[in-house]
């Protein structure tokens, strides 16, 4: 069966101790991707996993790595990632100066063979991306304040998700409105430009996941709700159904 929501687990949440393990355990559970998050205790006040981390389970080939970085300076860090060629990484917004920058960064990631997401914290509007959502495979919109799992979803944090599926359907229209437009928008990005998929990051539950994954969310991190579970794989798979239920179209 066709699934329209991807289930990411946050490592952020495995036993340290036993983290190759972990990978493995989630992919067993039926996980899609391993969401690492970076953490650079500048950005966000926590410290966490790093290069080392990412060039070894890359290595392992365990599943796609989708690497969050919450870090100062992504246009000088970025290609250390890049080199172990992550499926996807995330740079935030808050991090890039303007649309140059921006643009910059996912230039970095597509030019390195990963797919170039970008991140926006809980108090940054949406409408900031939208200059250079061309650039993007894909949109975190984060349900909590980053640095920590474990904390409750964000209300609202749907309410972005929809004003951003709404925004995507106007552009579209538009587009396909001028044949034109799309051309040139492809010479610019040397690709087709494509509708980014949105990923939620932040205190997701079945419950708060159906709120998001009715407003148009694709996929799901989710950190102490997967690895404090005793049945990971029941946890993956409700996920993964009341995500696909309520998935707007
Ligand atoms: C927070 C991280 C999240 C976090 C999710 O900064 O980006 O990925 O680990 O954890 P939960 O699902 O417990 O909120
Ligand atoms: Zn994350």
């Amino acid at each position: 069966m066709f699934q329209k929501v991807k289930i990411a687990p946050s490592i952020l949440s495995a036993d340290f101790n036993n983290l190759g393990n972990a990978l493995q355990d989630i992919k067993q559970a039926g996980a899609d991707w391993a969401h690492v998050d970076v953490m650079d205790g500048h950005f966000v006040p926590n410290l966490t996993l790093g290069v080392p981390f990412v060039a070894s389970a890359s290595k392992r080939g365990v599943l796609p790595l989708d690497v969050h970085l919450m870090i100062d300076n992504p246009l000088v860090e970025l290609p250390w990632f890049l080199a172990y060629k992550p499926h996807m990484v995330s740079v935030h917004i808050e991090a890039l100066q303007n649309a140059a920058e921006a643009q910059k960064a996912a230039q970095l990631i597509h030019d390195a063979g990963s797919l170039a997401s970008i991140a926006v914290n809980p108090e940054t509007p949406i409408e900031q991306i939208y200059p250079t959502l061309d650039c993007w495979d894909m949109v975190l919109v984060m349900s909590v304040h980053p640095g920590f799992s474990g904390q409750s979803y964000i209300d609202g944090s749907d309410k972005k998700v929809a004003a951003l599926v709404k925004h995507i359907n106007s552009v579209r229209c538009e587009q396909r409105a001028s044949s034109q437009t799309q051309t040139n928008k492809a010479a610019f990005l040397g690709r087709t430009p494509s509708t980014p998929l949105i990923e939620v990051d932040g205190g997701m539950n079945t419950e708060t996941e159906a709120l998001v994954c009715t407003a148009g969310a694709d996929v799901i991190v989710s950190g102490s709700t997967i690895f404090k579970a005793n049945n990971m794989t029941q946890v993956i798979s409700d996920l993964r159904q009341i995500g696909n239920q309520s998935h707007a179209d």
